[in-house]
């Protein structure tokens, strides 16, 4: 099939290299013409894992091809549209790059085309699209015929190659039995050994997108409100997590606590689902829980490093490094990452930084610059340099194995303060950390540093429950 694609980002980009290996001829077109010059070269906006050689050999079997022009869509039998939908100062999604895309479409548009909508978009969008058409082709005096579907992408950066050659669903939200056909063909060759297409109508197409990533949401805002009781009470919330996943109905995935989420879906799409939501007066305290948990999430860890320095003259001057900067491992995206408002909680209150990801150092110093207390790191090793703390913010497997004893003997202090849980704490406090997950018991140096300062040293020597169950 012949296949027009608007939008080259994260999304437009895999989704159409994909379309490409099962051997369609797809055009990508974005307007940001320094984008679409790169990766004519070869060069991906972004990192993601497998996504370069993907690219490179679709482009030399010429069946992927940059462009910012709309030529090719008249010989087109699909056209995608994969732009972005950020967030108004409202919180509703921002439409205008949609709104563009299309006007683009119908006034280039010659012969019957599938316009399929895979960008997040508010429940009314592709009826609203359809009547953008008909008012542009009806100004152009052309009768072309045409059919919109909403069909709402699910991949996740890091793992987006993979899920989108095996989906777990996908969604085909349509009233026309023509475009349906062509989509189920379309997509039959990634659900191959069993079907996972699932036909519905377009509203529930366009709600399911928002519902899934507000459902995900929930869970880990769950997790981490629970993660805080347990920190009070003397539980595990990882022992908490493992004992829930055994039920079923509950299952393992997606139940941890941690820093925070971030990245460009979730934040956005839990305020446009309830700006969604006021518009119709419909009250929404679950959704207005998941986003005010995570704020309040977001400032744990710079709370509780404020905590352990707050006897030792503050946090000014302080070093404190930083692991991992992205919104998730296995991405350079950096939008509403954790670490943003850890690092700048940090340097409000005067300390320096040093910051080291695996990929995301070129969007961090975007967004970092001209900060003078920051420095840019080469690697974990590095950053830890003369610190006084070391926080994790993103979970990048490198961070998993790394040699403790020469980071610790880098270091200037010995705080530890985990974001994601990567540790075990009695491990970190026998190396000599003063170590602080969340959710978990302190290690065994913190209940002693903790003792002390009580005057309760002895305490320590008869074991503590809360050590044991570390
Ligand atoms: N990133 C994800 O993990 C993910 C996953 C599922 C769904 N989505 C949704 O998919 C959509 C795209 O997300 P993304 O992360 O790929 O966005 P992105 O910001 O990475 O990419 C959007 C691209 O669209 C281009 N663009 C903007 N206006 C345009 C126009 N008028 N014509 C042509 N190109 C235009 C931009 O230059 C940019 O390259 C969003 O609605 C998002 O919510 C994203």
């Amino acid at each position: 099939m012949k296949i027009f694609v608007v939008g080259v980002g994260y999304v437009g980009l895999v989704t159409a290299t994909c379309f490409a290996e099962m051997g369609h001829e797809v055009t990508c077109l974005d307007i940001d013409r320094e984008k679409i010059n790169k990766l004519k070269r070869g060069t991906i906006p972004f990192y993601e894992p497998g996504l370069k050689e993907l690219v490179e050999r679709n482009q030399k079997a010429e069946r992927l091809t940059f462009t910012t022009t709309y030529e090719t869509l008249e010989s087109s039998t699909l056209c995608f549209i994969a732009v972005g939908t950020p967030s108004t100062r409202s919180g509703a999604a921002d439409l205008s790059q949609v709104d563009a895309a299309v006007n683009e479409i119908a006034n280039h548009m010659s012969d019957y085309l599938v316009i399929v909508n895979k960008s997040t978009v508010p429940v009314g969008t592709a009826r609203k699209v359809k009547r953008q058409i008909y008012e542009i082709l009806a100004e152009r005096e052309m009768e072309i015929p045409f059919d919109v579907v909403s069909s709402p992408e699910f991949l996740k950066e890091g793992s987006a190659i993979d899920d989108c050659m095996k989906p777990d669903r996908i969604i085909i939200g349509s009233e026309s039995e023509k475009a349906s056909l062509i989509l189920q063909k379309l997509y039959s060759s990634f659900t191959f050994n069993h079907d996972r297409i699932i036909i519905m109508d377009i509203e529930s197409a366009e709600l399911t997108k928002y519902a899934s990533n507000a459902m995900l949401a929930t869970r880990i805002s769950f997790m981490n409100e629970l993660s805080a009781l347990c920190e009070k009470v003397g539980a595990n919330i990882n022992h908490v997590r493992r004992g829930m996943s055994g039920d079923h109905r509950i299952g393992y995935h997606f139940l941890y606590a941690g820093a925070g989420y971030g990245g460009s879906c979730f934040p956005k799409d839990i305020r446009a689902l309830k700006a969604m939501a006021e518009e119709y007066k419909i009250e929404t305290p679950i959704l207005e829980a998941i986003e005010t948990i995570n704020e309040k999430q977001k400032k744990q860890l710079s709370k509780k490093i404020s905590a352990y320095f707050a006897k030792d003259g503050g946090l000014s001057g302080k070093t404190i490094a930083i692991w991992g900067l992205s919104f998730k491992p296995d991405t350079d995206d950096m939008r509403e990452a954790p670490s943003l408002t850890l690092i700048h909680s940090l340097l409000r209150k005067g300390a320096n930084v040093r910051l080291y990801d695996p990929v995301a150092m070129g969007n961090a110093k975007k967004l970092l610059k001209g900060e003078s207390a920051i420095r840019f790191c080469q690697s974990e090793y590095q950053a830890a340099h003369n610190a006084d703390a070391i926080v994790l913010v993103t979970e990048w497997k490198q961070f998993r194995f790394v040699n403790l004893k020469s980071v610790l003997n880098k270091m200037r202090g010995n705080a530890f303060f985990d974001g994601r849980n990567q540790y075990q704490p009695k491990e970190m406090a026998t190396k000599g950390f003063c170590y602080y997950g969340i959710g978990v018991p302190p290690g065994a140096r913190e209940l002693l540093r903790a003792l002390r300062s009580l005057g309760k040293k002895k305490a320590i020597h008869h074991g503590n429950p809360r050590i044991d169950s570390a």
